[in-house]
């Protein structure tokens, strides 16, 4: 009983859950928003005479809501005076809370880091819920599929990097969008990368455990251009996108490095002996078998140089981002 009401008071202020009389409270209270500003509600409003046009652009999901970082949150702590009656006073917007009022801290580094950031010209376009819906995010250290954090944060970046039209909303006048996979081109199988790692992985720079992900988008020369920071034992991944799962993979399983090993095959990677032999096993084999064609192809060929061979190959082939490429390096 005394430890059970302690806990909660150790807890900072934001760590502490809901008690369930808390919860219920919380939502009943944020069920009355719901029932117009949701799929049901559109459909059974609960009064007459409601602009249902304006309101269908305007609707939020209860499930995704309550697993989203502010799931504990009253609608009415963010959105403050003149919701509570519809129809809302008019300047109720004017008066919803910011991201700084409530994370200064953070909001205070993250500025810093985007003054630096390639977007820092666009400043007065581009603010954080440009990129954070208040009511969708939630951050990667509270999930637990690699395959949600990356599809989640990609998305941020490719809803303007991979489509004309929102990319000119924020555009400088007349800067045309470069296609992203144009600008890959050299990185093999790109949208199986962009499913895989995230864009933050290579465009922003690596911070000390434990700290937060900056914020500071990298431009091209000083992007991750390096295939062994991922390939390879030392990953970064450890230390980025995996730094959160590997911990738990390793409480749960005792195997440090599973998860980098189920999502992608990168050879050397774990510290199980065997596993180790089999992996770098398959990979001599291929290497050997490799060899072996190459110096057959170079003892037939006889006067045939690599650089020539690499080009007309190239220019043969028409270009593609996913092509054999993958086969090769890993089986
Ligand atoms: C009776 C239905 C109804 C309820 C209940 C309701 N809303 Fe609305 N809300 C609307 C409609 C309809 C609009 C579209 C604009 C308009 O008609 O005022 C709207 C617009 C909004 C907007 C965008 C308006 C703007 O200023 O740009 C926000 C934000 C909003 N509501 C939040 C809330 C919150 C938070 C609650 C709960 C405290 C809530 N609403 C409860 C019907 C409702
Ligand atoms: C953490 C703060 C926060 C919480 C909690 C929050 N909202 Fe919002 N909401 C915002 C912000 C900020 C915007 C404006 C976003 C923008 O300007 O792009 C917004 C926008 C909206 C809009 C208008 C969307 C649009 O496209 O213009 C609606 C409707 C809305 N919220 C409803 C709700 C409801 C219902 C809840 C509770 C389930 C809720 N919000 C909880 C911060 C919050
Ligand atoms: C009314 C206060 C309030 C506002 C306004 C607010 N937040 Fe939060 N936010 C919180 C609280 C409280 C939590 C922690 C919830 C928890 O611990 O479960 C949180 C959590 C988060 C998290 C998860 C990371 C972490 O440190 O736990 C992110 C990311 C976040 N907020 C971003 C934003 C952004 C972006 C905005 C502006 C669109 C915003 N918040 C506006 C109160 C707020
Ligand atoms: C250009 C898009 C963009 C902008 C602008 C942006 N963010 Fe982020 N933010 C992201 C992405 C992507 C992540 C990675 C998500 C993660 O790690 O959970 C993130 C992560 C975060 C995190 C979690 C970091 C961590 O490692 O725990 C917080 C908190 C946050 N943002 C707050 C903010 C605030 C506050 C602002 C405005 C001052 C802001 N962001 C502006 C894209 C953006
Ligand atoms: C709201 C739209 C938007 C979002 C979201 C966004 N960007 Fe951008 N980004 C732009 C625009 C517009 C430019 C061009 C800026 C300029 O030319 O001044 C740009 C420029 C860049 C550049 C420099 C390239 C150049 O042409 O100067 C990089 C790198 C970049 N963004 C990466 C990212 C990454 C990574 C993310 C996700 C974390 C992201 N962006 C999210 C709109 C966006
Ligand atoms: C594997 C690392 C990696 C990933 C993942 C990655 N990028 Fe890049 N990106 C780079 C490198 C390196 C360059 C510079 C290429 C060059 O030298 O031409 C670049 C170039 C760019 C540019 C042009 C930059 C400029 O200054 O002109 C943009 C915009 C961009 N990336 C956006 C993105 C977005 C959006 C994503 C996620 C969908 C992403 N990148 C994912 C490494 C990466
Ligand atoms: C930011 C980390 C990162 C960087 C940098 C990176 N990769 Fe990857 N790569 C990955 C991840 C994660 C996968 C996902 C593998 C999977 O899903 O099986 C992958 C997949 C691949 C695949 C497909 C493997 C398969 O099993 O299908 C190839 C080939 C590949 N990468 C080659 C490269 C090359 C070549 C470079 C450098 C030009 C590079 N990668 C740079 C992280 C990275």
């Amino acid at each position: 009983m005394v430890l059970a009401s302690l806990l909660p008071a150790l807890l900072s202020a934001q760590e502490r859950p809901l008690t369930p009389e808390q919860q219920e409270k919380q939502r009943a209270a944020n069920a009355e928003c719901f029932s117009c500003h949701s799929a049901e509600g559109l459909k059974a409003p609960p009064k007459e005479g409601l602009d249902l046009k304006k309101l269908r652009g305007l609707l939020q999901h209860p499930e995704t809501f309550y697993q989203a970082d502010h799931q504990k949150l009253l609608c009415t702590k963010c959105h403050n005076e003149g919701y509570d009656e519809h129809p809302h006073a008019a300047d109720a917007r004017e008066s919803t809370s910011t991201c700084t009022d409530c994370h200064s801290k953070k909001a205070n580094l993250i500025e810093a880091q985007f003054e630096k950031s390639v977007h820092a010209d666009l400043a007065d376009k581009i603010t954080c819920p440009t990129c954070h819906d208040p009511h969708l995010m939630r951050v990667a250290s509270k999930q637990a599929d690699p395959a949600r954090i990356v599809a989640q944060d990609n998305r941020v970046c490719l809803g303007c990097h991979d489509s004309d039209e929102q990319f000119a909303k924020f555009a400088p006048e007349k800067k045309q969008r470069p296609p992203i996979d144009d600008l890959h081109a050299w990185l093999p199988n790109t949208r199986l990368h962009w499913k895989a790692v995230r864009c933050v992985e290579c465009h922003t720079p690596e911070v000390a455990a434990g700290d937060m992900l900056s914020h500071q988008i990298l431009a091209k020369d000083k992007a991750e251009k390096d295939c062994l920071t991922c390939h390879s034992a030392s990953s970064t991944l450890k230390t980025r996108l995996y730094r959160h799962l590997v911990k738990e993979e390793q409480q749960r399983l005792g195997f440090a490095n599973s998860v980098i090993l189920a999502t992608s095959y990168v050879p050397g990677a774990t510290r199980h002996p065997l596993l180790d032999t089999l992996v770098l096993g398959a990979f001599a084999a291929m290497l050997l078998g490799l060899l072996a064609h190459g110096l057959g192809r170079v003892l037939t060929r006889g006067k045939h140089r690599p650089e020539e061979e690499k080009s007309t190959e190239k220019k043969a082939e028409p270009r593609d981002g996913d092509n054999g490429q993958n086969g090769d390096h890993h089986g």
